[in-house]
C-alpha cells in the first residue's frame, strides 16, 4: 500500500472512497458535502462518535464511488491518537477497495502524519504462515492537504517510522521455531547490508572471550545458541558521542527451570520485542539518514529448561565482574541486559537507553497498551524520552529508582540476586540493571504488555505491536536536530 499526497482537485478525485473525519460537535467541511453530512446526521443517525463509521454509497455529490464518514467524538477531548485510531478503523474496512483518500482536517501539519501512521499500521496483517491469505486489495491511500502545503519529506518520515514498526511486528510475530537467535542475527545483518549500516554478530566464542557470564548462563539451556548483534549508524561527526539502544532479545521465554505456567506461554515468542524495535531502527536510520551517531546492541537468547540449563541458586559473574545469585531463571531479561549494558560503555555514549519486555509487575502498575514504564539515572534523558513518547503515541510513565529499593536485591551469596520479589518488581528490575549501567547517562524502558495485543484494536490487530520503534526513532530524530 502506498501513501501519497493528493495532487488532483477534490471534486475530481476518482478513487473508490473519499473519507471524511467528523467531530461530534461541529462540521469540518463546507459546500456540497456539508449537505450530505447533514443528511447523514439528521436522517441516517450518524452521531460521529469515536470510530463510528457511516457509508454513503453511491454518493452523487462526489466523483469517488462512495463517501465514508468516520467519527472522532467530542472535539475538545480529541487527540492525535484518536486520529490514528480513526484512520486505522477506516482502513480496516476499506481493505477490499483499491484507492481511497482522506480529506484534510484541522491542523494538517500534525493530523496528516497521524492519518498516515494510522493507515499503514491499520493495514498490517501477519498472514505469511497461512496457506490461504485474505487478499488486501488496497493499493493507494491519498491525503488531501487543503490550503496547507504538507512537506513531502514529512510524509516520507512518518511512512518510514510506521513501516519500521511493521517490520518489528513481523519479527515479534514469528514463532520461536522460525526465529531463533541465529536467524534474528542473520536478518539483522541483511538489514544492515541493505541499509549501509555496519552490523556485526558476536557468537558464543566472542561472548565467552568477553566474559559475559550472565548472558551465556541464560542461553545455555537451549540448542539455539546465543548471539549478540551490534550495529553502528554513523550519520554524525566522527567524534560525536552516539546514542546507544539496547534491546532485550529472548526469542522464547519459557521461564527456564523456573518454568512459566501453561496459560499464555505462547505469547513469550514475543519476548524479543525490545530487540525487534532496536533492529527495526536499522531501516529507519538507513532511509532517513539523520545527522547523528547511533549504536544498537541486542543480546539474543532462548530461555529453556534442559539438562544444560542454568539453575536457581547458581552464582554468575557478569562481564563487569559483579556476581549474581539466580533466584528465578525466569528473571532472565535483566541478566542478558546486564552484559549488554556493560558492553555499551566502550562506545563512550551520550546516552544509553535499554528497552525490554521485562516485568509482569510493570503491566500491573501501568496496564497493557496504555504506557510503558521508564526509569533512569538522568532526569533530563527521562524527560526527553517521555516527550518523544507523547509525540509518537507510544507513551511512557516514570517509576522511581531510589536507593531504598536496593536492599531488596541483597543476598549473602553474591553481590546481588536477580529477583527482588513481587513488590515493586518493575523497580527492583530497574535497580538491578543500574548495577551494570555504569559511567554513562542511562534510562530503562519496560515495555512488557505493550508488545502484544490480545484483541484487535483500531490500528493494531491482535498480535505483536512493534512498540518502541516510533518512540526510539522519534527520540533519535529529535536528538539529531530534526523538528
Ligand atoms: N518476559 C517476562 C516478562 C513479561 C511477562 C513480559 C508478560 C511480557 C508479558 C520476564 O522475563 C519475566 O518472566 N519476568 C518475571 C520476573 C520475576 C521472575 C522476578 C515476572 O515479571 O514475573
Ligand atoms: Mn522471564
Ligand atoms: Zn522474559
Amino acid at each position: 500500500m502506498e501513501c501519497r499526497l493528493a495532487k488532483e482537485k477534490l471534486e475530481e478525485y476518482s478513487g473508490n472512497a473519499l473519507i471524511i473525519l467528523q467531530y461530534e460537535d461541529g462540521l469540518l467541511v463546507k459546500g456540497k458535502l456539508a449537505g450530505v453530512i447533514e443528511t447523514a446526521r439528521k436522517k441516517g443517525g450518524f452521531r460521529a462518535e469515536k470510530n463510528e463509521i457511516f457509508q454513503v454509497f453511491p454518493c452523487r455529490e462526489i466523483n469517488a464511488d462512495r463517501l465514508i464518514l468516520i467519527g472522532l467524538g467530542k472535539k475538545k477531548k480529541s487527540t492525535l491518537e484518536d486520529i490514528r485510531k480513526a484512520a486505522g478503523t477506516v482502513i480496516r474496512t476499506v481493505q477490499n477497495l483499491k484507492r481511497v483518500a482522506f480529506l484534510p482536517i484541522d491542523n494538517p501539519k500534525e493530523t496528516i502524519p497521524a492519518l498516515v501512521e494510522g493507515s499503514i499500521l491499520g493495514n498490517y496483517r501477519f498472514d505469511r504462515l497461512k496457506s490461504e491469505k485474505k487478499e488486501i486489495v488496497l493499493k493507494e491511500v491519498s491525503f488531501f492537504e487543503g490550503n496547507f502545503r504538507f512537506p513531502e519529506s514529512k510524509l516520507n518520515e512518518v511512512t518510514i517510522l510506521a513501516e519500521g514498526t511493521c517490520a518489528a511486528r513481523d519479527f515479534a510475530n514469528l514463532p520461536a521455531n522460525l526465529l531463533t537467535p541465529r536467524k534474528l542475527a542473520e536478518d539483522a545483518v541483511k538489514l544492515g547490508k541493505k541499509n549501509n549500516i555496519k552490523t556485526t554478530v558476536l557468537n558464543e566464542p566472542d561472548l565467552k572471550r568477553l566474559k559475559m557470564g550472565a548472558l551465556l548462563a541464560v542461553g545455555q539451556g537451549s540448542q539455539n545458541r546465543p548471539r549478540m548483534v551490534v550495529w553502528e549508524y554513523k550519520g554524525g561527526r566522527k567524534n560525536s558521542a552516539p546514542l546507544v539502544f539496547v534491546g532485550k532479545g529472548v526469542t522464547f521465554d519459557s521461564g527456564g527451570l523456573s518454568l512459566k505456567q501453561v496459560q499464555g506461554m505462547e505469547a513469550m515468542k514475543g519476548d524479543m520485542g525490545g530487540a525487534a524495535a532496536v533492529i527495526s531502527m536499522i531501516p529507519v536510520l538507513g532511509k532517513l539518514r539523520p545527522r547523528i551517531n547511533v549504536v544498537g546492541i541486542t543480546p539474543l537468547v532462548e530461555n529453556l529448561p534442559s539438562g544444560q540449563a542454568y539453575r536457581p541458586g547458581d552464582v554468575l559473574t557478569a562481564s563487569n565482574g559483579k556476581t549474581i545469585e539466580v533466584i528465578s531463571t525466569d528473571a532472565e531479561g535483566r541478566l542478558i541486559l546486564a552484559d549488554a549494558l556493560v558492553y555499551a560503555k566502550q562506545f563512550k555514549p551520550k546516552y544509553v537507553i535499554d528497552i525490554a519486555t521485562l516485568t509482569g509487575a510493570c503491566m500491573v502498575a501501568l496496564g497493557v497498551h496504555i504506557a510503558g514504564g521508564i526509569m533512569g539515572t538522568d532526569q533530563r534523558l527521562v524527560d526527553l524520552l517521555m516527550a518523544a513518547g507523547e509525540r509518537s503515541g507510544e507513551r511512557l510513565w516514570q517509576l522511581p529508582l531510589w536507593d531504598d529499593y536496593r536492599p531488596l536485591l541483597n543476598t549473602t551469596s553474591a553481590d546481588m540476586k536477580n529477583s527482588g520479589g513481587k513488590w515493586g518488581g518493575a523497580i527492583t528490575a530497574g535497580k538491578f540493571l543500574s548495577e551494570f549501567a555504569e559511567d554513562y547517562r542511562w534510562a530503562h524502558i519496560d515495555m512488557a504488555g505493550m508488545d502484544n495485543q490480545e484483541s484487535d484494536h483500531p490500528y493494531q490487530i491482535k498480535g505483536m505491536t512493534g512498540w518502541g520503534v516510533r518512540l526510539l526513532s522519534r527520540f533519535a530524530l529529535t536528538q539529531s536536530g530534526r523538528k
